[in-house]
């Protein structure tokens, strides 16, 4: 009878250490190492990628980027989800991956303030988060990677400057200014240009697109006679720019400078004497898959990963750009 009890007790006992062992690896911000680690690393990982606009030249090179970095890890299985422009269905996706329980969530924000929200609730269930590009409020995030708009900014300005002799009438073509890379490439452009004869003669929110821009460059035209120079917070926004300019038979009168420098977009438009210069904003999708990588084997990653930036413009194009110092 005793003998039965015990073992009994003892079977408890067992089943109680074997559930907590099961129930131990939950933690998917930071995988463990031991047998439950050994599973997952068999089984893979799934990381749910939130792209808020693939109309784009430069985000449908960033999902390829992506992907490619992605199909070279077979552990990794990356889920892409498209929110066209549309800051609610970007939320959506977001609170999806969580209740799909993915490892891991990408997200390029399209507005800082209405993404912070689902990006803590991820974080919250526990699932890390790489905030690529545009960033969102505040730190509740896992990592934030992307290059320092601000600096690339001031670097447009002081292009600008230079290339003006120090005065000249600018139109100012913005990026969506909810978002922060819009914020920072026209704080950066100003605090380069304050002091100077620049003067900003028309400003307006393009919203990043091309579309957008080309409109807004007709009103400028129509209200100023005399334009020395166009800075567009992305190429799309110049190249809409230099599109209203030549219809009006304008293009010549002015120079035209964007960011973003994609070899078939913004370099090939300097090549083609289209833009004057164009400023490289890497989409930094593949440290966004080893940053993944290191997350998911439970490596620390730094808060913030700082992308580099080149400029290219007609001295330096051929060879390849020249990097921002
Ligand atoms: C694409 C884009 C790029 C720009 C980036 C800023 O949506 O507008 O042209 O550099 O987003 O987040």
């Amino acid at each position: 009878m005793r003998h039965d009890r015990l073992s009994c007790c003892s079977g408890f006992i067992l089943a109680l250490l074997a559930a907590a062992l099961l129930t131990g690896g939950c933690n998917r911000s930071q995988p463990e190492t031991g047998p439950g680690a050994e599973k997952k690393a068999k089984t893979g990982f799934t990381i749910g990628m939130s792209q808020c606009n693939l109309n784009e030249p430069w985000r449908v090179e960033m999902n390829a980027q992506i992907k490619a970095a992605a199909d070279k890890r077979p552990e990794l299985k990356v889920t892409f989800k498209d929110a066209q422009n549309d800051t609610l269905r970007q939320r959506g996706h977001v609170e999806e991956f969580v209740s799909a329980g993915v490892d891991l969530i990408i997200i390029s924000p399209k507005e800082a303030q209405p993404l912070t929200e689902p990006v803590a609730k991820a974080i919250d269930a526990r699932i890390p988060v790489i905030v690529l590009d545009r960033r969102v409020l505040g730190d509740k995030y896992t990592c934030f990677i992307g290059a320092d708009n601000q600096k690339i900014g001031r670097a447009a300005g002081q292009w600008i400057v230079n290339k003006l002799g120090g005065k000249g009438k600018v139109v100012e073509l913005k990026g969506l200014m909810t978002s922060t890379p819009g914020q920072d490439r026209n704080r950066g452009f100003r605090q380069a240009i304050a002091g100077s004869g620049l003067e900003v003669v028309f400003e307006a929110d393009m919203k990043w697109l091309e579309p957008d821009a080309r409109k807004e460059m007709e009103s400028a035209l129509s209200r100023y006679a005399k334009i020395d120079c166009v800075y567009a917070h992305n190429d799309p926004g110049a190249h809409g720019a230099y599109l209203a300019a030549k219809a009006a038979g304008r293009e010549k009168e002015m120079r035209f400078v964007g960011i973003d420098a994609l070899p078939q977009e913004g370099i090939a438009y300097v090549q083609q004497g289209i833009l004057d210069a164009t400023f490289q904003y890497p989409t930094g999708g593949p440290e966004a898959i080893d940053t993944a990588l290191k997350i998911l084997k439970g490596e620390s990653v730094p808060k913030e990963i700082t992308l580099g930036s080149r400029v290219f413009d007609k001295q330096t194009v051929a060879q390849g750009g020249r990097q921002l110092p």
